[in-house]
């Protein structure tokens, strides 16, 4: 019988429980497994009442993913086909290695950073690829929206729209608002681990670093309007660029409103950001895991937020010797996530994607022994997934390039 086991019960790891109670034909049996089990149980029963499950459908339990061995023994007494790893980056390698003693596949929607350096990068997780061949498993990495659906996009215009893509620019649009002076969108201190590190591009082979939100420009967003965006540096960056053929620059872009960014220098300068542990009445902090604790939880911004994201990918290159572009996005609605599966469009956008990347390999379409990311697997069926389950995608064949 195909399970699955979502570990996490945040923001993501709440809209993957729905989504996958939305497709029963392959997620037969959901075992929800966090620090805190007392969320686990609220999003069971809310999936419970929603969807009028029968018992043992949805299980919940409590973990420690930092420990292998004890994730292990949960592994081996459910037994599930497949581990969602929802929690934070922190745990990719403790559950990839409880995957590699039972012989689990692996999924999850963001890379490995260590806790003490704000630093992400492929490195340690493609370390486990000859582990993961022998061991007849597979381990999806990165299979969000960004990183995920970009790379499963720029799968697919590498298949069916060109013979070399050179240039990709990565435009992420939020165009919501939750009325609160400052939250993030999902979890807080990886965002803003994120945002604070320098920015960085690729070209002509390598990454050069930019100063953190100094590249800047405007774009105008359909369904959302005009935007500034700020350069990033972000994690497919590093894949994309060994992946796409003829590939000669990658730039990462998202948008910030001034406000957001008023509110991140000041926490910036009174060292509010930082990862560095202090003593705070006898006992060692880190202020950015503090900050984390007063900020609004990003799982509870779904009734807030007002508005829509759009997501997506342009690529210049050469096609049948013509020079070719060509624009993959998909426009998500804050509200409309929020009706169908109580979150908002941060959360959804990377929830789904997930789901299609555990029901793909418990389907056995893309199962196969080894380490990977989205774009080196078929994005047929993954492309069809997205319209069927709720995110759209659109294409522009004369977009406008950012300069
Ligand atoms: N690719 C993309 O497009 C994309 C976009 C957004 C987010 N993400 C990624 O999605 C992941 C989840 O984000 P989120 O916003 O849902 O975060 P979140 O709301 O903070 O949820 C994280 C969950 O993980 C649990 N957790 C933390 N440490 C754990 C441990 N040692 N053992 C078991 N459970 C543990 C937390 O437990 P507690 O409830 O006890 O704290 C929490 O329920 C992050 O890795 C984030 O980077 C990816």
């Amino acid at each position: 019988m195909p399970k699955a086991l979502i570990i996490g019960a945040g923001g993501v790891a709440g809209v993957i429980l729905h989504k996958c109670c939305q497709v029963p034909e392959v997620f037969e049996q959901i075992l929800m497994a966090s620090r805190t089990k007392s969320k686990c149980d609220s999003l069971k029963a809310d999936v419970d009442a929603r969807y009028g499950l029968e018992d043992g459908v949805v299980a919940t339990a409590r973990v420690d993913a930092d420990d292998a061995a004890e994730l292990a023994g949960l592994i081996e007494s459910f037994r599930p086909g497949i581990v969602i790893n929802a929690a934070l980056p922190y745990q990719d390698l403790s559950i990839m290695d409880a995957c590699l003693r039972t012989g689990a596949d692996y999924l999850d929607t963001a890379n490995y950073e260590p806790p003490e350096t704000a630093k992400f990068e492929y490195k340690w997780q493609w370390a486990y690829r000859e582990r993961f061949e022998r061991a007849g498993i597979t381990a999806i990495l990165g299979c969000g929206f960004d990183p995920g659906v970009t790379g499963v996009f720029s799968a697919y215009a590498q298949k069916h729209h060109f013979d070399e893509i050179h240039r990709l620019d990565i435009l992420d649009a939020n165009g919501g608002d939750h009325g609160y002076p400052f939250a993030t969108n999902f979890n807080p201190e990886i965002n803003i681990r994120e945002i604070t590190a320098p920015g960085s591009y690729f070209e002509d082979g390598r990454f050069i670093e930019t100063e953190a939100m100094s590249v800047k420009r405007e774009y105008d967003f359909a369904q959302i309007g005009v935007k500034d965006i700020y350069l990033l540096h972000h994690e497919e960056m590093e894949s994309l660029a060994l992946n796409l053929k003829g590939i000669r620059k990658i730039r990462f872009w998202m948008t910030f409103s001034s406000s957001y960014l008023n509110h991140l220098t000041v926490l910036q300068n009174v060292g509010m950001t930082s990862i560095e542990p202090i003593d705070f009445e006898g006992k060692k902090i880190i202020p950015l895991q503090f900050l984390k604790a007063v900020l609004p939880d990003p799982a509870s911004l779904g009734p807030r937020t007002k508005g829509k994201t759009n997501i997506g990918c342009i690529y210049q290159g050469v096609k049948d010797g013509k020079p070719k572009n060509y624009y993959l996005y998909n426009v998500c609605d804050h509200q409309e996530c929020y009706r169908e599966v109580g979150s908002q469009a941060i959360s959804y956008t990377t929830g789904v994607p997930a789901m299609i990347g555990a029901m793909l390999v418990l389907t056995g379409k893309w199962k196969k022994p080894g380490v990977f990311n989205v774009e080196e697997l078929d994005p047929d069926p993954f492309m069809d997934a997205l319209n069927k389950y709720g995110l759209p995608w659109t294409e522009d064949f004369n977009p406008v390039l950012v300069d």
